[in-house]
């Protein structure tokens, strides 16, 4: 066993986490003077969104300098010493490594504007398409959209070219076929790993090789291909990753490492976690948060349980005998699981949050715990764009409106799924603004952090946070939660979440109602007398199951 195997991750978005200096944006000081939230809590990793130099038009996923830190979130003084303090209590910290592109105000692309420059080549360059004037609608080499709406391919009229961008155009995407490209890479991570980081979070790595030559796709509405997929993926991409990892040395340092996989299926991130290919520890795939939508993100339909249970249980048997699998329902650029699968209202929002933390961290694999996410944050409510900073949310807006939707409608989806749900400022305590600034907050601060904040969870025995505390502790005692098979109840179920892990004598049941409503024991399951319930959510007596309640047992 890897030591990761029996870790847990909290993930840290920095500007949202902890403002210690009033200007209104979080920092690394903050992150210090909160290490004792992460001891109580109990977990083993915490993984940082981006920090490094960034002109901020995708928050840090746009890197302009790799070894700084950005001024806005501290130094590399305050970042060496959130690692000692982290090292201190027994914790590990991994880095959000961005190297899929950079921003385009990085030297790197500054020098790779000019034709004649020796890092031309280091991004994806191409001319206008065939008979068409440089630079002029629907001009782009190809109908590859972006991620953030809007072509994927941005005019550049000192060379009359076009560079490729799969999200902002702040965002240019580096040529990884590029020898130089790659080493140069790998060094800045080796100085990140000679400076005590004990890992990486590799952002939407499948997508460094393309899939060439870059084409046209199918196109939507507004003329565009919104299929990433098509360029992602490339054959290099298994070089490139066991590249990567001999020359960072991944598996000689034992890091850990995450990779970000949008789009893949669950062969592939067997062969990229299988460890025989030494490629990556574990990914992040998506199916299972892509459940409540139709194709694209923006389209809501009602979350199918059984779909869910299919999803999670297809990679929890496919990468069983042959890789990891990373857990979970929450980060930077998803809603609130409470108010997204569970229910937010005040009679469930503690019961839904306990049941889904107590579902997903029954699972097999690494979980991930999202700031806030051990409070049962909700979403952030916003009711006007103008509230809303997230440039994936306000261009898909803008776009929509451009093309005949209603705005009232487009209002409710953006405040269903828009990535700031999970980034206004974690809530510390019941005081202004939450405990998180003595400023201006960046983001609005959720308006119910009078009840659901750090300070009353902590001080409440039945709380969220406490209930993350178990589930956590239990990993850390039962091989069975950290190696134990994994065996669907009840697959067909609309109501209940239901599975066992067994590890040799030793077997688990899980039981987790995912409705609002009282549900009867169901016919089918293992027998529970004699039992012994290691942690539930409600006092447990009657047969039914509350709403929202869920029950894990150690069969006799
Ligand atoms: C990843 C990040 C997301 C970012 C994008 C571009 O998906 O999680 O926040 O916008 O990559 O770097």
């Amino acid at each position: 066993m890897a030591w990761w195997h029996s870790a847990v991750t909290y993930q840290i978005y920095p500007r949202s986490f902890a403002d210690s200096n009033g200007d209104g944006v979080g920092d690394l000081r903050g992150i210090i003077n909160h290490v004792d939230h992460l001891v109580a809590l109990g977990v083993d990793v915490v993984w940082l969104s981006p920090i490094y130099r960034s002109p901020m038009d995708d928050n840090g996923y746009d890197i302009s300098d790799y070894c700084d830190v950005d001024p806005s979130l501290g130094t590399l003084a305050d970042l060496d010493e959130l690692i000692a303090s982290l090292h201190q209590h027994g914790m590990k910290l991994i880095l959000d490594m961005v190297i899929n592109h950079t921003s385009d105000e990085h030297p790197w692309f500054i020098e790779s504007r000019d034709p004649a420059s020796p890092k031309r080549d280091w991004y994806i360059w191409r001319p206008a398409r065939e008979a068409m004037e440089p630079g002029t609608p629907g001009a782009e080499p190809t109908n590859a959209g972006s991620a953030f709406s809007g072509p994927g391919w941005a005019y550049d009229p000192q060379s009359g070219q076009y560079y490729l961008h799969l999200f902002s155009p702040k965002q240019a995407d580096l040529n990884w076929e590029n020898p130089e490209v790659r080493a140069e890479l790998y060094t800045m991570m080796r100085w990140w790993v000679d400076r005590g980081v004990d890992g990486f979070r590799l952002d939407v790595i499948n997508m460094i090789s393309k899939t060439y030559p870059i084409g046209d796709g199918p196109a939507g509405p507004d003329g565009l291909c919104y299929q990433l997929g098509m360029v992602a993926n490339g054959p290099r991409l298994h070089e490139f990753l066991a590249e990567m990892n001999a020359a960072v040395g991944f598996a000689e340092h034992e890091l850990f490492i995450v990779g970000e996989t949008p789009g893949i299926d669950v062969e592939l991130a067997r062969s990229f976690t299988d460890p025989a290919a030494r490629e990556l520890d574990m990914v992040f795939t998506f199916e299972h948060v892509e459940v409540d939508q139709a194709g694209m993100k923006w389209e809501l339909v009602p979350l199918r349980l059984p779909v869910l249970k299919a999803t999670l249980a297809e990679y929890q048997y496919g990468l069983e005998q042959a890789g990891w699998n990373s857990l979970y329902f929450e980060n930077h650029d998803q809603p609130r699981s409470v108010s997204r699968f569970g229910d937010d209202s005040p009679a469930f929002r503690v019961a839904s949050a306990k049941t889904l933390a107590t579902t997903l961290h029954l699972l097999k694999g690494t979980p991930y715990v999202y700031q806030g996410q051990e409070l049962g944050m909700t979403n952030a409510g916003f009711t006007s764009i103008e509230q809303y900073n997230d440039l994936e949310s306000i261009n898909f807006f803008h776009l929509a409106v451009s093309l005949g939707l209603p705005s009232e409608q487009l209002l409710a989806v953006i405040a269903a799924k828009s990535r700031d749900n999970a980034r206004t400022p974690m809530c510390w305590d019941a005081g202004v603004n939450a405990g998180f600034t003595t400023g201006q907050p960046w983001l609005p601060v959720n308006a119910d952090h009078t009840q659901i904040n750090a300070a009353a969870a902590i001080a409440d025995p039945d709380s969220v946070f406490h209930h993350y505390r178990k589930l956590i502790a239990l990993r850390h005692e039962l091989a069975v939660v950290r190696e134990g098979r994994f065996e669907l109840l009840l697959a067909q179920d609309e109501a209940l979440f239901t599975f066992t892990r067994t590890l040799g004598q030793v077997r688990l049941l899980v039981v987790a109602n995912w409705t609002s409503a009282a549900q009867p024991w169901p016919w089918g399951l293992p027998e529970v007398t004699g039992a012994e319930l290691l942690l539930g959510t409600h006092p447990v007596g009657a047969q039914e199951l509350s709403g929202w309640e869920s029950r894990i047992y150690r069969l006799a």
